[in-house]
Formats: C-alpha cells, structure tokens, sequence
C-alpha cells in the first residue's frame, strides 16, 4: 500500500489476527471463511468477512466528525480507485440512481446514447423519461461500439452528453473507452457519461487522463462490496455544465451531491453502516493495488475463455473486446442455461443466466470483486462435471 489516506477499520482486532493467520498469500485480507469462494454472479458479488464483519460497528449520527472522517476517507480513496482529482461522490442507492442523476443533471435538450446491450439501453429509457430528445448508436449485442460510428454521429448532431456503459454485463463486452472519449472530444464538446458499473476497480479506467465528464459505479460489482452505496466522478466542465440546466430534480441533482460532499457528507440520511463496510474494503483494494487488481480480473478473464475454448462452447462477445469482469457463455446444445445454471447451484455455486434476449440460451459468470484464480478454477471444474466431462 502507497501512502494510503485511509486505514482499514476492522471490527474488532481478533477478526484481523484471524484473516491474517488463515489467509492464502495472494490476498492477506482474506479469512478462513472466505474460502473457496463459490460466488460468480455478475453482481452482487462476493463480500469479504471482514467487510461484512465491519458493518457490525453502530450506526452514527451522519453529520457527526465521526461520520465525516469516513465519509472523508472513503472519498480519498474513491479518488485514487477513479483516477482523479476530482470529488467522487456517494449516494445511498443503487447505481440506476446516478445513471438518471447523470443525465438529469448535465442534459438540457439533447443526449446521444452509444448502444450495444440492456444497460446501454437503460440510458436511453432515463433520458425519454425526462422528455430529452435521444438519439442512439446501436450496434448488436455482442459486439462494442466503435469509435467511428459515433464519429459519425458527431458530425450529424450536436449534443449536450454522450452516454456510454464501459463493461456490459448483459453481454461481456467492453467497449474501447479511451478511444471512445478521444473522438467525443475530437468532435464536440458533448460530455461524456460513463456507466463503469461492472468495470471500476477490475479494469483500467482513467477518469482524468481519458477525459471522463460523469463516471458512475455501483458498490456491489468488482469493488466487491455490498449492495446499496453508488459513487460518481464529477468532473470541473460538467459541474458547469449543470447550472445550464434548469430542472436537475431534486434526488437527481448532482451539484446537491457535489455541494455537501466538500462539507464532508451526503445530501440526505445514508446508509451509515455500508460506509463502515466501504472504509474497511476500499483499504483493501488500495492494499492490493489499483494497477494488481486489473491484472487479476484480466488473468481471470482469460482463464474463463480458454476454459470454454477447449471445451468448444461459444463467448458471444467479440473476441477483441471481452470484459475482464464477466463471461457469457452460450449453453452447449442438448442443455438449457437455466438446468446449467441449477446443477452449478446444486454443487454451491452460484452463476448468473443470460440477460434479456439472451437469458434462454446463456449463461454469465461475473468473476469479478476478490476472485482469484484458484476461486475461479474450483467453479470451472463443478461446470465440467455438469457438462458431464
Ligand atoms: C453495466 C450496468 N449498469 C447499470 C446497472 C444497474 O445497476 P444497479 O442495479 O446497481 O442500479 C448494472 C447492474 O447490473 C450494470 O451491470
């Protein structure tokens, strides 16, 4: 760990001298308890002993110093997990919640929405929602939106943001986000929104250095913690944006969150006991390290498709563009997803089933949060069985 602004809080030093004695080398913060974990949904992921164990602290009053200090702590932390210099915000919700706020927030007449799967839609249901005018790029589902598609569509309109999700987890896709955000800054001065649900703290995301305008996550993706807190990135341009924007809502304003975040707070009562569960996680993710923790879930990935290769069952997702945070695979024939997904759970294993249109015929396994390899191999070797190998 780098000079961290943060301590990890763990309730009650006994559960910290346990996870250290049981822990395997690759993750010290891991518990006996924590073993194997047999958890592979692509959100909610698996939770740490200790962060859950951490949640056991009594809630404080939320404009209380000892309030402040976690939130301020979790804030710092946040900054460096996201790359930026800029205040990361977090909200008591789930991430849809910043994902309208976004939009509500910075759109006053017209968004573009880059499309290739159900949460990329999801955008788009928001924006008609507000009665915005919506254009979209859609591309099919599988495949990652290319940056040339929506060069194009630059030069056709002129928008107030451009909404992309990062890592579809409706289809293992991640989408070439660098490049996405050089083209919309090549082209317009649009700002860009970026659904980094199940991408942030699995996959490089560069919040300042990519030009990030909004970057929104959830608590219970490859942050691995429990579900109920979101976080966003606000970047200085977009902050401006807003007050060019006369309805933000209220819930949805994002300059609220901004405003009470440098008071060192959250804009209505949070939910105090998942900020404990954040301080003692995010210490652990900074622990590991930011630049670790995408190569882990990158080795992860590629071990889920080499896995599904010599077995000859199919990834949907362009091969140039899998995510490293989770895998759809397409059921072999004579088996239905959900009969896979059933004799997995059979076994303790927990995967999800496709999304949407694919839900039928795939299955999803999230390998993202505090998997390791060895976690991921104990799951692989349960769906050989149920494949009858
Ligand atoms: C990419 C993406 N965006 C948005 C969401 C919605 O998140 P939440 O359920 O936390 O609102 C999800 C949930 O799975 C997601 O995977």
């Amino acid at each position: 760990m780098s000079g961290d602004a943060i301590e990890p809080f763990v309730a009650g030093s006994s559960a910290a001298a346990a996870s250290a004695s049981a822990a395997p080398a690759s993750n010290p913060l891991r518990s006996a308890a924590d073993e194997p974990i047999r958890f592979f949904l692509a959100g909610p992921t698996y939770v740490l002993q200790r962060v859950r164990e951490a949640q056991l602290r009594p809630p404080v009053a939320h404009r209380s110093p000892e309030f402040r200090l976690a939130y301020d702590r979790i804030a710092a932390a946040l900054r460096r997990i996201f790359r930026t210099s800029r205040p990361v915000v977090t909200a008591t919700a789930s991430a849809t919640l910043l994902m309208e706020a976004a939009v509500a927030s910075t759109v006053a007449n017209r968004v573009l929405h880059l499309v290739n799967g159900a949460f990329a839609q999801r955008f788009h249901t928001i924006a008609r929602s507000h009665g915005l005018e919506a254009d979209q790029v859609v591309v099919p589902m599988g495949q990652a939106v290319a940056p040339d598609l929506l060069r194009q569509a630059l030069r056709r309109g002129r928008y107030d943001a451009i909404t992309v999700v990062h890592s579809e987890t409706s289809t293992g896709v991640l989408n070439p986000l660098a490049d996405l955000a050089r083209v919309a800054h090549e082209e317009s001065d649009a700002l860009l929104i970026v659904d980094a649900v199940s991408s942030l703290g699995g996959v490089p995301v560069e919040t300042d250095a990519w030009g990030l305008d909004v970057v929104l996550t959830a608590s219970q993706k490859a942050l691995a913690l429990p579900p109920g807190l979101a976080f966003a990135a606000v970047s200085e341009r977009a902050e401006r944006r807003m007050a060019e924007v006369p309805c933000r809502g209220f819930y949805t304003d994002l300059s609220r969150y901004l405003d009470k975040h440098r008071e060192g707070g959250t804009i209505h009562t949070p939910a105090v006991t998942l900020f404990w569960a954040a301080e003692a996680q995010l210490a652990g993710v900074l622990a590991e390290g930011i630049e670790a923790r995408w190569s882990r879930h990158a080795a992860l990935q590629r071990r889920a498709a080499a896995w599904a290769a010599d077995r000859g069952l199919h990834i949907p997702a362009d091969a140039a563009h899998r995510s490293p945070t989770v895998t759809a695979i397409v059921a072999p024939p004579g088996k239905s997803a959900r009969d896979l997904v059933e004799a997995l759970a059979a076994r303790g294993f927990t995967v999800s089933s496709g999304y949407g249109d694919w839900k039928p015929t795939t299955l999803r396994l999230g390998h993202m949060g505090e998997a390791q390899e060895g976690d991921l191999d104990g799951l692989l070797a349960a769906f050989d069985e149920v494949l009858d190998r």
